[in-house]
């Protein structure tokens, strides 16, 4: 039996489409626990780029068993739109699977997750505006509608009619926004139903089944650590759990079966939207980095925060999720820049800080302490093991390793599937 979780360890986008993609091959079984359509997962096949939202990045390897499992929030329109995107380039959905206990999002998530931004103003915290938090909030108040709900029409009926009375209400009372239109949803709700229905299924059966069974299961994480709920940098987090226990109740596993934890570890740190960064690079060097490495967002088109490898992070992140193994993305990006910085600590009020701290106060004070390491100019975009990389590379993999006291298994030094070096089979 082999259960492995995959997590973002900094703030998102590591690579996580990328290194699953990779791990789908051997995996049989591949299972989203958390999230909804604000991730966005890049697996490049050969020259194709698919960016998923919602649908596993396993679905690229024809028959492998896709699980959107209960912790993910939907958003239907979303999820038929990916499916057909899919379908239009020939890759076949049919082992796809949908949690009857998944949280629906519908459109007033949405509207209220724009609204309340706009509240916000300057503290904005600048999320995707794809309605996650408000269905978090529904899931937690009892009033959410599940996925479940889509096979039984009057129940949905019901539940929005509810909702919706309330919603309008504080929409115009607090927000000074229109109200939805219950028959107008509905309608549009009866698509996805008849769409969906053949794909809604007990998706916690057929994991511990599959477990039982022995496959393989990758479990993929959305985010990433800095954004978990209770680990991340609050408020400016996600309202899921992405760290490795949100796999056990976004999935509806014992803690038991999970054998081991793979963090996804970009080679130096970007994050997208509000919040405090301390390794965040303002001058040129940023700029380099955004452009070698394309960092746009994949579902914002937002250009992302730049910085260098921050371990105060790596460590918290080995701590929350257990991690027994690193896959390190994007090392390519850092060629030519020399030499490179590592955040080995914070400096605040005079003592040095290993710890990543709590409060968002001490955070925004902090002062990142750097150690200078030589970089390298060789392009590694060729490199297949460990011997064909540059020396100081090959320096800096090992610095990071000590740092963060977690062994790297896999590198990416480029996005395709074979830009890939595997130090240490994962399955
Ligand atoms: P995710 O959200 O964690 O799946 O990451 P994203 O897909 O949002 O962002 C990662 C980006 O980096 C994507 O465009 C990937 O194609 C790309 N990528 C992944 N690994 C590598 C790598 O090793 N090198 C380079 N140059 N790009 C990579
Ligand atoms: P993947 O899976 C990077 C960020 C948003 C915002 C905060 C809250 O591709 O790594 P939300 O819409 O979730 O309420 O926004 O979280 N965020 C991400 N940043 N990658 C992601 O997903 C993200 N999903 C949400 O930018 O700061
Ligand atoms: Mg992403």
């Amino acid at each position: 039996m082999a259960a492995v979780v995959l997590v973002g360890a900094q703030w998102g986008d590591e690579g996580k489409g990328k290194i699953t993609d990779y791990l789908a091959e051997k995996a049989e079984v591949v299972v989203r626990y958390q999230g909804g359509s604000n991730a966005g997962h890049t697996v490049m096949v050969g020259e194709q780029e698919f960016k998923l939202h919602l649908v596993p990045s396993g679905i690229l390897y024809p028959g492998k068993l896709c699980l959107i499992g209960n912790g993910v929030v939907v958003d239907p329109a979303v999820l038929v739109q990916e499916l057909d995107g899919l379908a239009e380039r020939g890759i076949d959905t049919s082992s796809l699977r949908i949690s009857d206990r998944a949280h629906l999002i519908l459109p007033y998530h949405k509207g209220l997750d724009a609204a309340e931004e706009e509240r916000r103003g300057q503290a904005q915290i600048g999320t995707t505006k794809r309605g996650i938090g408000p269905a978090y909030v529904d899931k937690t108040a009892r009033t959410g509608i599940r996925v479940g709900d889509l096979l039984d029409w009057e129940e949905f009926r019901g539940k929005l009619a509810r909702n919706l009375a309330a919603v309008n209400e504080m929409l115009a009372k607090i927000y000074d926004r229109p109200g939805y239109v219950l028959e107008a949803i509905l309608d549009e709700y009866a698509g996805y139903a008849r769409r969906l229905r053949p794909l809604i299924a007990d998706t916690v059966h057929l994991v511990n089944e599959a477990l039982k069974n022995g496959r393989r299961v990758l479990f993929e994480g959305a985010q990433g650590t800095l954004l978990d709920l209770d680990q991340g940098t609050y408020p400016f987090v996600t309202s899921s759990y992405p760290t490795a226990g949100g796999a056990c109740i976004g999935a509806g596993i014992g803690p038991t079966k999970i054998n081991k934890v793979l963090g996804v570890v970009k080679a130096y740190t970007t994050r997208v939207g509000g919040g405090p960064f301390p390794a965040e690079i303002t001058g040129s060097i940023g700029d380099t980095l955004r452009e070698q490495g394309r960092e746009y967002g994949t579902t914002t088109g937002r250009p992302r925060r730049c910085g260098w490898l921050d371990t105060v992070i790596l460590r918290h992140a080995a701590e929350v999720n257990g991690l027994t193994g690193l896959a390190l993305t994007k090392l390519d990006v850092l060629t030519g820049i020399d030499p490179l910085r590592i955040c080995t600590g914070y400096r605040y009020g005079g003592e040095i800080i290993r710890d990543f701290p709590a409060s968002l106060k001490v955070l925004q004070q902090c002062e990142p302490v750097y150690e200078e390491v030589p970089g390298w100019q060789e392009d590694i975009t060729a490199a297949r093991s460990l011997a064909d990389l540059p020396a100081a590379c090959r320096s800096y993999i090992r610095r990071l390793e000590e740092l963060a006291g977690v062994p790297v298994h896999l590198i990416a030094v480029g996005p395709r599937r074979d830009q890939t070096i595997v130090v240490e089979d994962v399955f």
